[in-house]
C-alpha cells in the first residue's frame, strides 16, 4: 500500500526501500540457515558482489559485537556483511559508554558481554562471572557448578586498582541471554538491594538495563525457548518480593519505536553508494520492510513505528499459524524470508 514505482521509470539505480531483517526464527534457527536464506539474500547484491540493495540485520539477540556477528554472519550466510549493517539488542548501549565510562559497570549474559561493552568504550567493566568470583560464599550452589571453577584463578590474578567488592556498581546492562540464573539473579539481587555494594545495608537501586525483552525465541529446539524477558520477570518478581520498592529498569530493542528509528538511519548509511535516497519531506524511504517471525515483537514493533514500515510475518520461527496473527496482524504473511524477498523484489523492481 506504499509502493511507488515512480521513483525507478525515472532512474533505474534509485532505490526507495530498504529491508531490515530479524535473525532468529527468519534467517537462522541456531546456526542453520533455515527459509531459503542464504539465497535470499544473495538476491540483494548485484552480479559482481556488491550491494544494490539496503538491508540491516536487527535482531533482539547479541553477546559478541557487531564486528564478531558480522563475520559470523557472512560464513554462515555466504553474503559480505559489514558490521554498520548489525543491529543487536544491545547497540543502544552504546550510548551510555561516556555517561559511565570509569564507573564499575556490570554485563551479564552468554558469549563476550565484556568484549561487547569494551568496544562500545566502557573501561571499568566486569562480566557478573568475574564479579561474583570475588565475593566468597555469595553463591552458596557455586560449588555444585562444575562448569563455573575453571577461569577464578585468571580472574583473582588480574591486576585491578580496586577491589571490586569495595567498589560501588553503578550500572547493571543485561547483554544477552544469561546463563546462570540462579547465580545471576542472586548476586543481582545483591548488587541492585545495595545500591552497587553486596553484603552491605540496603541502600538505593543502580540501574538495570535489558537488551531486550523477548519471552521466547526460536532456537535449534522444535518448541520456543526462554529469552530475556523471561529472565528479567523472574528476577523482577523476586527482587519484588524482597524489597519495598519494585525494579526499576529500562528494555531495549524490538519492539520499541526508538529501535525502527535507528534502523531507518542506519539503513540510509548502509544504502550503496550508487543509490539515491528519495525524500518525500517525510520519510527518506518510501518503504521499508520488517522481515519477523515473532507478532509480538517484530510484527508489534513494525506497526507502531508506523509509515515507512511494512511488516511481513514468516512461518519459520516463533509464528506457525496459518491465518494472520490476530493481535499483531502482519501486513503480509508468508512461509519463508525467500517467499518475502521474492514479493519485495517483484513489487519494487
Ligand atoms: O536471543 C535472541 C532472541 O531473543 C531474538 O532474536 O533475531 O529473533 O530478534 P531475533
Ligand atoms: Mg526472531
Amino acid at each position: 500500500r506504499f509502493f511507488s514505482d515512480q521513483a525507478h521509470s525515472q532512474s533505474p539505480r534509485r532505490s526507495s526501500f530498504g529491508i531490515a531483517f530479524d535473525i532468529d526464527g527468519v534467517l537462522l534457527r541456531g546456526e542453520t540457515p533455515v527459509g531459503g536464506s542464504p539465497q535470499a539474500l544473495k538476491r540483494l547484491y548485484d552480479e559482481s558482489g556488491n550491494l544494490r540493495i539496503p538491508y540491516v540485520f536487527l535482531t533482539n539477540g547479541g553477546g559478541v559485537p557487531e564486528s564478531e556477528r558480522a563475520e559470523e554472519l557472512s560464513k554462515l550466510l555466504n553474503v559480505p556483511i559489514s558490521t554498520s549493517q548489525v543491529i543487536q539488542g544491545h547497540s543502544p548501549f552504546k550510548q551510555f559508554a561516556n555517561k559511565f565510562e570509569n564507573d564499575l559497570v556490570i554485563a551479564v549474559g552468554k558469549g563476550e558481554p565484556v568484549a561487547v561493552m569494551s568496544e562500545y568504550g566502557f573501561k571499568n567493566v566486569l562480566s557478573i562471572d568475574e564479579y561474583a568470583s570475588y565475593f566468597e560464599h555469595i553463591d552458596p550452589l557455586g560449588k555444585f557448578k562444575n562448569w563455573s571453577k575453571q577461569q577464578v584463578g585468571y580472574w583473582k590474578n588480574r591486576d585491578r586498582k580496586v577491589d571490586p567488592c569495595s567498589e560501588r556498581v553503578q550500572a547493571v546492562f543485561i547483554v544477552s541471554d544469561p546463563i546462570d540464573w540462579s547465580r545471576d539473579i542472586q548476586v543481582l539481587c545483591d548488587i541492585l538491594s545495595t545500591g552497587g555494594l553486596p553484603g552491605r545495608e540496603m541502600s538505593s537501586q543502580p540501574p538495570v538495563y535489558f537488551a531486550s525483552d523477548d519471552l521466547s525465541y526460536q532456537g535449534l529446539f522444535p518448541t520456543e525457548r526462554l529469552g530475556m524477558g523471561a529472565f528479567r520477570i523472574a528476577l523482577e518478581s523476586i527482587y519484588n518480593r524482597m524489597h519495598p520498592n519494585p525494579l526499576d529498569y529500562t528494555s531495549y530493542g524490538k519492539p520499541n519505536p526508538s529501535v525502527f528509528k535507528n534502523a531507518e538511519n542506519v539503513l540510509m548509511q548502509v544504502a550503496p553508494s550508487s543509490t539515491t535516497v528519495e525524500s518525500n519531506g517525510l520519510h527518506p524511504f518510501k518503504t521499508l520492510y520488517m522481515i519477523g517471525d515473532n507478532p509480538h515483537v517484530d510484527i508489534n514493533g513494525a506497526r507502531q513505528a508506523g509509515q515507512p514500515w511494512f511488516s511481513i510475518l514468516t512461518r519459520t520461527g516463533v509464528f506457525k499459524g496459518k491465518e494472520n496473527h490476530p493481535l499483531y496482524p502482519a501486513d503480509l504473511v508468508v512461509d519463508t524470508v525467500e517467499e518475502a524477498v521474492g514479493y519485495i523484489l517483484s513489487k519494487e523492481t
